[in-house]
């Protein structure tokens, strides 16, 4: 039994990490990072000695440090392997530390190639193929393969670094920049986070960048190719920031920064304070899939303030997030955004229960993680089922007026902190009996465990308005119906033409439902809409899974040529998945991703040989 994280292996329960402070050289030949972590550690419990996690580690040497300057060399035990959850660090301390002493250890290391957390890029995988590339992602369990530390949400440290780069290269991280200086052929630059963050939101890219100002917090940052693209795409990112803002509170990190990465980056987005991380798949020319960024600013309240205390409680994180960026889409964009984005999330839901079985223990909102690797868990679960929750509560308390004050209240109540399920629950029952006592008896009323830890769709379904879908779900029933007849002269580019990104994606998806579609009926959309070299990766996506989903193989060289040109998993895993279903498609999936593998984020290349069984 764990007693605060089952995904760590560190002595959480007897001693804190405050502050980490990193000095790191990046060796780009040998693909890995060289230096020492310090730790300033806190007892909670009299502690025999510290017991970090590590994964893709070489540990070198660990000295505890005295506050004279002196220091003493530690005894390094690196027997204790789990074959998920890396290599235990054990640091026998000399004498015991007792509650509330405090103890600096520092740490020499090295990364190694085959650390998760760190994705090296040549030349030729960059846009301006001149200059190596190297990002980090985190989440969940991967800043033990960057440096040795508590790798768990429940700790909270502030931290610095020094990082020397090569010249002419730029390193970024996940706060506040603070300097630089040249040394010979190389530059170091500074920096600090001075907010207490868990260490998933540790993250460093160092590259040929670029930044193109938006506001006086706000730049975006890439490769010079593209800026102009990204700060075109992207200018609206402050006015997101001002309506998160409204929705929630002042905004405490400084700088909001966006980071535009190379197309292997394996995620839409990534919450690193102070510094988001981007997929270029959002570059759609046309700003409409800012809802990411809008998500992506939204945690720097839900998950970056109010941290979930260990991965079973990701919802707190996700589905918190997703209710507040569909705050902030609907104060952009309206009610009508707010309630398709809710109904593609239902969509979501639904396909991911559909794929783990309604009765599989993944599909509960706070799932059991002893033993599993939250990699394998990651799904849409915690995402949709959390908002569903969260817009469910919304509607039963009162609405809007209501409830806004309680999330609000929820921010304030918890910001610093990692919480669990049953701290939030909590904190709701004393809300409602404090400010609106009439309300409890519906709280009381609620099946939780339905809730909370059964499996399965929830227990009580959301109305959202339909309206908003109706032109789309009309249009999908008319190709239904024309198939029927072969009829297909009616359809024209002007049935779309209104439509948003999202009612486009509704469309396709509503038709993917009833797939298999037959070739004429897709021949005759896709040259209606023109949607094989669709720009918009969202749309485009969508059109090729009703296609796989149809066993139409005449969209086989657009499924490889996306499969090719980007590496987020959104995307990435379904498409093989699809492709590799396929009675003709098989070998061809093999093939493409033992071609591409060395282009995939290692996260993504472990998950589609997963998922194809290879
Ligand atoms: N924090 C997540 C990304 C993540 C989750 C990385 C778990 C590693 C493990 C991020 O905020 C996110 O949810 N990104 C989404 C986009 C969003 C609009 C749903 C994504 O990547 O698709
Ligand atoms: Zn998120």
């Amino acid at each position: 039994m764990f007693e605060v994280d089952p995904n760590s292996q560190a002595n959480l329960g007897e001693i804190a990490t405050e502050h980490v402070h990193l000095d790191l050289a990046v060796d780009f030949a040998g693909r890995k990072l060289i230096g020492t972590a310090t730790h300033r550690l806190a007892a909670i419990a009299t502690a025999r000695e510290v017991v970090l996690d590590t994964a893709h580690l070489n540990i070198k040497g660990a000295r505890l440090l005295n506050a004279d300057q002196s220091s003493v060399a530690l005894e390094i035990d690196t027997s204790t392997v789990h074959s998920i959850y890396g290599t235990a660090l054990r640091l026998p301390l000399p004498e015991p530390v007792s509650a509330g002493q405090s103890i600096s250890v520092e740490i020499d290391y090295e990364t190694s190639p085959d650390s998760g957390a760190i994705q090296f890029l040549t030349p030729e995988q960059t846009l301006g193929k001149s200059q190596p590339y190297l990002f980090t992602q985190c989440e969940e369990i991967h800043a033990r393969s960057l440096l040795p530390c508590q790798d768990s949400p429940s700790v909270k440290l502030s931290y610095s670094a020094n990082i020397r780069v090569p010249k002419p290269l730029t390193a970024l991280m996940s706060a506040i920049a603070t300097g630089s200086h040249d040394d010979g052929d190389s530059t170091v630059y500074s920096f600090k986070q001075q907010i207490t963050i868990p260490s998933y939101l540790i993250a460093l890219v160092v590259g040929n960048l670029v930044s193109a100002k938006i506001s006086d917090r706000c730049a975006v940052w890439s490769e010079p190719e593209n800026i102009d693209a990204c700060a075109w795409e992207f200018a609206e990112m402050e006015t997101i920031l001002q309506t998160a803002e409204e929705v929630i509170s002042p905004y405490l990190w400084g700088r909001y920064d966006l980071l535009v990465l190379p197309p292997s980056f394996p995620y839409g987005g990534m919450e690193n304070p102070c510094l988001t991380f981007v997929t270029p798949t959002l570059l759609a020319g046309d700003r409409s899939l800012t809802d990411v960024i809008a998500h992506e600013i939204a945690h720097s309240w839900s998950g970056n303030l109010v941290t979930a205390k260990n991965w079973e409680h990701f919802w707190l994180n996700e589905g918190w997030t997703t209710f507040f960026e569909r705050k902030i889409v609907g104060r952009l964009n309206g009610e009508d955004a707010r309630q398709l984005s809710c109904v593609i999330g239902e969509g979501d839901l639904l396909e991911s229960v559909e794929f783990y079985g309604k009765d599989s223990p993944l599909t509960a909102l706070v799932p059991q993680l002893d033993g599993v690797d939250p990699d394998d868990a990651y799904s849409t679960v915690p995402y949709d089922k959390g908002a569903h929750l969260l817009y469910y509560l919304e509607q039963l308390l009162g609405g809007p007026s209501v409830f806004e004050p309680y999330m609000r209240a929820y921010i304030q109540a918890f910001q610093g902190r990692s919480i669990s399920t049953f701290d939030w629950k909590s904190h709701l029952f004393d809300y409602f009996a404090e400010n609106e006592p009439t309300k409890i008896e519906l709280l009381n009323n609620m099946e939780w465990d339905k809730w909370l830890t059964e499996p399965g769709m929830p227990p009580i379904g959301n109305h959202y308005d339909e309206r908003p879908q109706k032109a789309c779900l009309d249009l999908a029933d008319r190709w239904m119906k024309a198939a029927r007849e072969s009829a297909y002269d009616q359809f024209s580019p002007a049935d779309i033409a209104t439509f948003s990104t999202m009612q486009r994606v509704i469309f396709l998806t509503r038709l993917a439902e009833a797939a298999p579609l037959q070739p004429d009926t897709l021949a005759a959309i896709d040259s209606t809409y023109a949607l094989t070299g669709y720009r918009n990766c969202e749309v485009r996506f969508s059109w090729l899974v009703l296609a796989l989903k149809s066993n139409y193989m005449a969209v086989a060289d657009a499924v490889v040529d996306m499969l090719s040109a980007q590496g987020r998993m959104k995307y990435t895993r379904p498409l093989y998945r699809l492709l590799h279903a396929c009675p003709d498609g098989r070998s061809l999936a093999e093939e493409t991703f033992l071609r591409l593998r060395n282009f995939y984020h290692p996260i993504c290349a472990r998950m589609v040989e997963k998922d194809l069984g290879l």
